[in-house]
């Protein structure tokens, strides 16, 4: 479950990226999360991650309280949310089932599981015949479903995702959100941001709306309101 409570951030004197946000997001839900440019979504997404500590308030994370989490405890946190960057964070030197062996390795995976588990979740995202290349030898849509195979791969209770379909033209767009509601219905808790609301439409899920630091909306029908 993730929750906050009454939570602020701000960077510098004066830059007051969140200003009291409340929320919560039960075990299994798929909420997207939207807001114009600059309204604080990646700030929101790097308090769950550990990245970033609150100036104010409390953010709890599958059990962990992230205003007063030890650095020690930041890598047991992140085994449970997998993260999809905006900027995907792929590995160019290394093949797409290496990208993907790499981070079962950096939580100390045994070899046998990495080569059960790796083509499994290629599989999952379509990239099984795509294994022995490299990134830059992907599309767009490609590159982005390698990055989802590697939020999913050590198997996170929850998966953030940073605008997944930034780069994507509407047919890959909607090609990833279903792969991303399909992964909810295996079980995994889903947030992802967007500022695509047409796509947002196209799914009836819980829209959580934010605006300059506040949730402005949150609902089914929270996309309506921001729209306005
Ligand atoms: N590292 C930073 N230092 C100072 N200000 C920042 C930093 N990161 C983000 N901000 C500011 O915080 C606000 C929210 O940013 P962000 O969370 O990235 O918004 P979004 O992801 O919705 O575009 C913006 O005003 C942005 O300029
Ligand atoms: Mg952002």
């Amino acid at each position: 479950m993730i929750e906050f409570v009454d939570v602020t951030k701000s960077y510098s004197v004066g830059t007051h990226a969140l200003r009291g946000i409340t929320m919560q997001i039960e075990d299994g839900e798929f909420a997207f999360l939207v807001g114009p440019s600059g309204s604080g979504k990646s700030t929101i997404i790097k308090l769950i991650t550990g990245e970033l500590k609150p100036t104010s308030g409390t953010v709890h994370v599958n059990g962990y309280s992230l205003e007063r989490i030890r650095k020690r405890e930041v890598p047991y946190l992140r085994r449970t949310v997998g993260v999809v960057f905006q900027d995907f964070r792929l590995i160019e030197s290394k093949t797409v089932y290496d990208n993907v062996a790499f981070v079962m390795r950096a939580v100390g995976a045994k070899e046998h599981q990495i080569r059960e588990r790796v083509p499994y979740v290629l599989e999952l995202v379509g990239l099984e015949t795509k294994s022995r290349r490299h990134p830059t030898e992907l599309s767009g849509g490609e590159q982005q479903r390698l990055a989802i195979a590697r939020a999913l791969v050590n198997n996170p209770s929850t998966i953030i995702a940073d605008e997944p379909t930034g780069n994507l033209d509407p047919a890959r767009s909607l090609e990833i959100m279903n792969l991303l509601q399909e992964i909810n219905k295996l079980g995994t808790t889903l947030l992802v941001v967007t500022h695509e609301m047409n796509l947002v439409q196209q799914f009836g899920n819980r829209v959580i709306a934010i605006d300059e630091g506040l949730v402005v909306s949150d609902g089914m029908e929270g996309y309506r309101h921001y729209e306005e």
